[in-house]
This record gives structure tokens, sequence and C-alpha cells, in this order.
């Protein structure tokens, strides 16, 4: 165990106050990712998650519920419990900030850093965003005296306050960063992080006496200390920080996968406190990119934000995990829409990956009875894809250390594809006929072997998928348990009896899905696609129809129908019958004495032998329920409508 090549990676602590959604379900899966990717490798790995339950925001959001803090933070838990299950998450711990072994690494830590003299108490004065949990600088304040990031109302806050000295760590933490480059990824945060710190570092309040949810300060307890001093400090207790001597395996080989909304907490308070505790800043930071949802900022107002257990019921897990990791490049935003990731599922998933397994398992049993034949003589095309077998697995782990899940997965793809040219290139099903059975048998081993290793190249992201496709293949044990220690082209066991399941990746039929999509937007509320629009026309052709007010007099059902009633309307000028097929929206006597909209010069028409001279109008929604046009105000029957 001790030489063992060890590997730490985190999400942030997602606060209690808010259900989980997609965003929460990103981080999460892409170190879910990551970790099952360094598991694969042989690497000793520790795989940390958990919740941020203390402070001013979710003190609020209980009191706003009527419940204590921990009671909404249990109730949260058990959600965001529930949900990392139900995305197949492999973390190795989760971490509450109200537990015990918590606070014992927060208070280890500020007694640290106070008896070094890097936390001294002070008098705090300025505007703070409660909803952010952090004061906002004069010159950062938007209009209004509104949060920069969140937009919402500032309050002034002024209290006796705990101060780490901060400004101490400007030039140790522009030495680290300058001498680790990569310490905070994608490029481009780094460069803005670093201008950040050169911009000047201000000693930092650490600790509050306007609320009590938190963690109490040692020795001076109507402090709480600062709820992101306490959160960053989770993954200190994670690998059980002071006393538990695991932390000295784990620390060094820390990576925090954030957002970037939290990225400078990460990359600027987070390591000073390190500095300042003595211990290394984090190896990696990886700050990714921001969902929007169908072109929109994701919001609880909008009502468009996409539940995780919802997707997952609907598309299953892996298509959801690798849509996610696939869409988007890790470092930047992107925009969540079903249909992409529909269409992803049926292109890359059912037809590229499921395919290939289809027609090969399919040509084995056909052609050999269900058993993978002896591999015969390699030609140019075997030795091409085996060597490009191999390209991939070092493309795969070059991308993989840059957190390009996206670039990862793009190889996997060039390999799929490739072992689908080369069913193409060879027409099995003709080698047969021929009397090649040699060169058949080699094919069919090829692309056997050539799914092996698919199969353990989308493990850590599509585990489900990859141990069923490796239990079709008839192989033994699963990708995750033996990892990529027997990533070698040509050991396929020949003789394997292959065992065909139902479809991988089951393909989503469009129309289908475009109905159901619809029906389920109406029921939240959702605007819909309005169908078909109708082509554009003169002001002078609407004048062509003559719409005028009426009233019903009468209303009988026209007999030997269920949809048709014969109505009699009063113009003013005239009397007229008009049939109509809103039987089923309305009761006779709703109808007698309404005010209505009628088109008066269409051409006539007998229906069931009644002349009927015009039509009502009504809007129909959606579900197909209907509404009859009526005027909002007292006006003589006869009145043209413009
Ligand atoms: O900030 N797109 O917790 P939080 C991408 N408790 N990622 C998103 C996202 C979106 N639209 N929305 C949320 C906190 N995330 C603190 C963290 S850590 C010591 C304390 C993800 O519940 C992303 O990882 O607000 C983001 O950083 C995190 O959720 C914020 O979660
Ligand atoms: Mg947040």
């Amino acid at each position: 165990m001790e030489d063992k090549k060890r590997f730490f990676i985190t999400t942030p602590i997602y606060y209690v106050n808010d259900v989980p959604h997609i965003g929460h379900a990103y981080t999460t899966i892409a170190a879910d990712v990551m970790a099952r990717y360094h598991r694969m490798k042989g690497e000793d790995v520790l795989f940390s998650t958990g919740t941020d339950e203390h402070g001013q925001k979710i003190q609020r959001a209980a009191a706003n519920k009527g419940m204590t803090p921990e009671e909404l933070a249990d109730k949260t838990v058990d959600n965001f419990k529930a949900l990392w299950q139900k995305l197949n998450i492999s973390n190795d711990d989760f971490v509450r900030t109200t537990e015990e072994r918590h606070h014992k690494t927060v208070q280890a830590i500020f007694n640290l850093l106070k008896g070094k003299g890097d936390i001294y108490k002070g008098t705090y004065e300025g505007w703070y965003c409660v909803p952010c949990e952090t004061y906002v600088p004069e010159s950062q304040m938007g209009e209004g005296r509104t949060c920069p990031s969140c937009g919402r109302q500032l309050e002034m806050m002024s209290e006796e306050s705990y101060f780490f000295r901060m400004s101490a760590y400007q030039e140790p933490l522009l030495k680290y960063y300058e001498e680790n480059p990569d310490a905070i990824l994608p490029e481009s945060r780094y460069n803005e992080i670093v201008s950040f710190i050169k911009g000047g570092l201000k000693d930092q309040s650490v600790s509050r006496t306007t609320i009590s949810w938190g963690i109490p300060v040692p020795g001076d307890e109507k402090h709480v200390v600062y709820v992101w001093f306490d959160a960053l400090i989770n993954y200190l207790t994670v690998c059980g920080y002071p006393d538990d001597e695991r932390w000295r395996l784990y620390w060094p080989e820390v990576r925090h996968l954030v957002g970037k909304d939290i990225a400078r907490f990460h990359c600027v308070i987070w390591p000073a406190m390190l500095l300042a505790a003595g211990l290394t800043p984090p190896k990696q930071v990886f700050a990714h990119g921001w969902w929007t949802v169908e072109g929109e900022k994701m919001s609880k107002s909008l009502g468009n934000v996409v539940d995780p257990f919802e997707m997952v019921d609907l598309y299953g897990v892996d298509p959801f995990r690798y849509f996610l990791l696939r869409e988007v490049p890790f470092g930047l935003d992107g925009d969540f829409s079903e249909l992409a990731m529909v269409s992803r599922i049926n292109s890359d998933l059912a037809n590229d990956l499921g395919n290939l397994l289809s027609r090969t398992l399919q040509m084995v049993i056909q052609f050999k009875g269900g058993v993978v034949p002896h591999f015969g003589e390699a030609g140019e095309l075997e030795r091409d894809i085996a060597s490009m077998a191999e390209r991939s697995f070092g493309a795969v782990d070059v991308a993989m250390r840059r957190f390009a899940y996206d670039e990862a997965l793009k190889n996997i793809w060039a390999f799929i594809g490739r072992a689908n040219k080369y069913i193409d290139e060879t027409e099995p099903w003709k080698l047969g006929r021929e009397g090649k059975g040699g060169q058949l048998d080699t094919v069919l081993f090829t692309l056997c072997e050539s799914l092996r290793l698919i199969s353990l190249l989308i493990a850590p992201f599509m585990p489900d998928a990859a141990e069923r496709l490796w239990n079709q293949l008839g192989l033994p044990s699963s990708p995750q348990s033996l990892g990529y220690a027997d990533f070698r082209w040509g050991n396929f066991p020949p003789g394997t009896a292959v065992k065909r399941g139902s479809s991988l990746f089951p393909r989503i039929d469009l129309k289908r899905w475009e109905e159901k999509k619809r029906e389920r937007d109406l029921k939240k509320g959702r605007p819909v696609d309005p169908g078909e629009h109708e082509e554009e026309i003169s002001i002078d052709e609407f004048k062509k129809v003559e719409l005028r007010v009426a009233r019903i007099l009468s209303v009988a059902p026209v007999p030997g129908t269920d949809k048709l009633y014969k109505i009699e309307v009063d113009l003013g000028y005239e009397k007229r019958t008009i049939v109509s097929g809103i039987r089923e929206h309305y009761p006779p006597e709703e109808l007698a004495g309404k005010v209505i909209i009628v088109v008066c010069n269409l051409k006539p028409a007998k229906l069931r032998g009644i002349e009927s001279k015009g039509m009502l109008l009504a809007a129909e929604g959606h579900d197909g329920g209907l509404a009859l046009l009526t005027v909002d105000k007292d006006i003589p029957l006869g009145s043209r409508i413009h």
C-alpha cells in the first residue's frame, strides 16, 4: 500500500438550502469519472463530496420553511445522497460541516493560525450579500448597492470580527502559482486568478457575531467561524487532519473540482489559509464552466431548473453522464437541452456504439455458434486497429490529465468509428460464404477484442453500460475490477461464449419523444412549441374576414351526433343559425346568453341537413381544451371587429 500512487479528488460541499440540480450533478459526475479512472489505473483514490450546512443563508432558508437548520440540512442531505446513488457516484466519503470531526478540524486550524498571529481580532464594517455569504467591496458593488455576482440587495453590517492575515500571503501565493502553472486549470482561469492576486490581498474577516448557526470560535463563543472559512476546511476533515496520519498521504495529492463561481475562494483564500497553516496549497483546482438551460440562466423563479432525477428516469444514468461530459469542454460554459441529449444518445450511443456491439454479436452467433474464434493472421487492417487501440488509450490518458473529458470521449469514439468502418471494409458476411473461414475468424476476433478494450475505456464514464457490454461479450469479472493493467491488445480469451442481451442504448423515437416532451412541459406550465404557423397576410386580406359581435339565443344538440350543437345567434341586424362542434366543451345552459364573436361571411355549409351560416371563434389549448372568444365591455350586437 505504501508505494501506491495516491489520488485525492473533491467536489464542492453543496449548500443545503437548495434541491440538487444538474449543476451539482455535473461537478459530482466529473469527479466520479476521474476517481473511477484513477482507480482503474491502480491508484489509491480518495473521493469526497458533502454538504455545507452553516451560515446565515441556511439559517434564513430554514426559518422561511419553518424548520430548524438541522432539520433542513438532514432533509437536503438525504436528497443529495439519493441523487449520488442514482447517478452511480462512487464517493468514498460524504462530509457534513455539522459533524463533530469537522468541528475539530476547523477549530484546530483556527487555533493554529491564531497562535501564529495570522488570526487577530478587529472590527468589520461593510456591505454584505447574504445569499453569497460574502462582503462586497464598494468598488465591486452593482448599481443600487447590489451584489455583483447574484444581483441582490446588499446589507450593511458592522461587527467585531476575527481577521485572517491574508495580506501576508500575497507574495508566497504568487510564488506558488509561478512555480506551479498547472495548479489552476483551465489556463484562462489561472491568468485571471494571478492578476487578481497581483491586485492586492486584504485581510479577511473569518468570524461572525451576528449569527449563531456555525462553529463556535474556540475560547470566544460569541463568535462563530465564517461559513467559507468553515466550509473550505472540509477538504482537510475528509483526509483525517490533524489526528489521523492518513492526511499526510492524501493531502499532497488533492484536486478540487469546482464551478467558476467559487474559483476565488478555492484559489486565493484557501491556499493562503493552507500556507498559513504550514500546509501545501491544493495540487490542482479545476474551475469548470456554467450550465444554462435552453439558453437561459437556471433559476427557481423561471421554473427551468433541470431535475437530474427526472433526467435519469427518462434517459438512463449512463447517457446522462455521457452527455454532460461530452457536450461541452470542461472549462467552458454550456447550454443544456434535452433535444441535444436525445440527438447524442441516438447518434453516439445507439448508432455508433450500440450497433457495433449488436452487429458483432449477431455475426459471432450466426457464423460461429456464439463462440468467439481464435485470431488468424493479422493483415494491415488488423495491425492498424491494434495500434489505434493503444494510441486511443494514450490519448485518453493525456486528456484525462488535463480534465479534458470531452477530448477523452472523442478519442474513444474515433476508435469506435474505426471499428465500425472495419466491418464495412471486411464485409464479414461475405467471407464465410466465400470459404475464407480463417479471415472471418480474424475479423470477428478483432471486433470482439476492440469491444473489450472499448468497454475498459468507457468504464469510468458509463460504469453500467461498460459492464453490460463486458457481460454480453461473455467476459468474466468486470472492467472496473480489472482496470487498465489488462489493457493489452490481443488478450480476448478465444473460445468465450458471448451472451447477447438487451440493446445497450435503445434508440429514441423522435416523434414520440416530442409528443411526450410537450406533455411534460404542459404539466410543468412551461412554454410549449406553438405548433405550425401560417404564412404572412396583408391587412387587406385580414379585412376580408367579416367578424362581428353576436349573442347566443338558444342551443340545441344536433340529433344523431355527439359533438354538434345547433345554435341560434342574434347579430342585432339579423338572426342566424350556426352549427358548431363545441358540445364536448360547454353544456347548453352555459352558452345561452353568451356574447361571442362570429365569422359572418363564411360560405354557408350544410351539416346534418342543417344550413350553418357562419362560425363561432374559440381558442384551442394545447391539451385540446376550448374557450370561446368574447368582448370585455358592453357593445352593441353586430359591432365589427378590426
Ligand atoms: O457554492 N453550472 O455551494 P453551492 C455548473 N457551499 N455548475 C453548477 C451550476 C451550474 N449552473 N450550479 C451549481 C457552494 N453548480 C458552497 C461551496 S466548497 C468548500 C463550498 C455547481 O451549493 C458548481 O460546482 O452553491 C458550483 O461551484 C457549485 O455547484 C456551487 O454549489
Ligand atoms: Mg451557489
